[in-house]
């Protein structure tokens, strides 16, 4: 899997991507946004510093990830998210490579924690994370888990 930065240029596909009906429902807005919305948030996330990733198999896209609230202090971490397979595609593993290939990515920038929330009742989510090594650390509340990647499992 290849690993492409997501940039303003990208907003019809994102928001494709991302406005899906097996898609928008399992982000905590429940949201569908307008292109224009897309496009002012990746602008926004970039400023912030979030990596904001497609992958692309065999030069066709298959789906997104994201490693943001990335923060260098006390010590480095970021929460990885955002994970969207375009929806034909799901079930064939590239939600777990998006999550694997993501996690080896903040290794190598140094990011020592990495956290995932994600909704109770997402389990293909739940279980695409925990086939890469997540945990669930059961702390957790409100209908919403707490994955950590364990230190070095990748
Ligand atoms: C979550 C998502 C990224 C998973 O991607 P995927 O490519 O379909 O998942 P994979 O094929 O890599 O499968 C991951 C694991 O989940 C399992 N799985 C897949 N679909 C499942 C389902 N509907 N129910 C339960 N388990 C499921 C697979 O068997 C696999 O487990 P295994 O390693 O034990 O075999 C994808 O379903 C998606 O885009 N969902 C909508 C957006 C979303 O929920 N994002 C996550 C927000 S936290």
């Amino acid at each position: 899997m290849r690993l492409v930065p997501v940039t303003s240029g990208d907003a019809e596909v994102y928001s494709e991507l991302r406005n899906g009906e097996n898609t928008y429902k399992w982000f905590f807005s429940e949201k569908k946004y307008s292109q224009n919305e897309v496009m002012a948030w990746i602008e926004g996330s970039i400023s912030k510093g979030d990596i904001n990733l497609f992958g692309y198999v065999d030069d066709r896209l298959v789906g997104a990830v994201s490693l943001y609230n990335i923060l260098h202090n006390p010590y480095w971490q970021a929460d990885i998210g955002r994970v969207m397979v375009v929806e034909d595609q799901r079930g064939r593993g590239y939600g777990k490579m998006l999550i694997r290939e993501a996690s080896k990515l903040a290794r190598e920038k140094g990011l020592e924690t990495l956290a995932a929330y994600i909704k109770e009742n997402n389990l293909s989510s739940r279980r695409a994370f925990e086939s890469v090594g997540y945990k669930d650390t059961l702390n957790g509340s409100n209908g919403v888990l707490e994955y950590l990647a364990p230190p070095n499992f990748i």
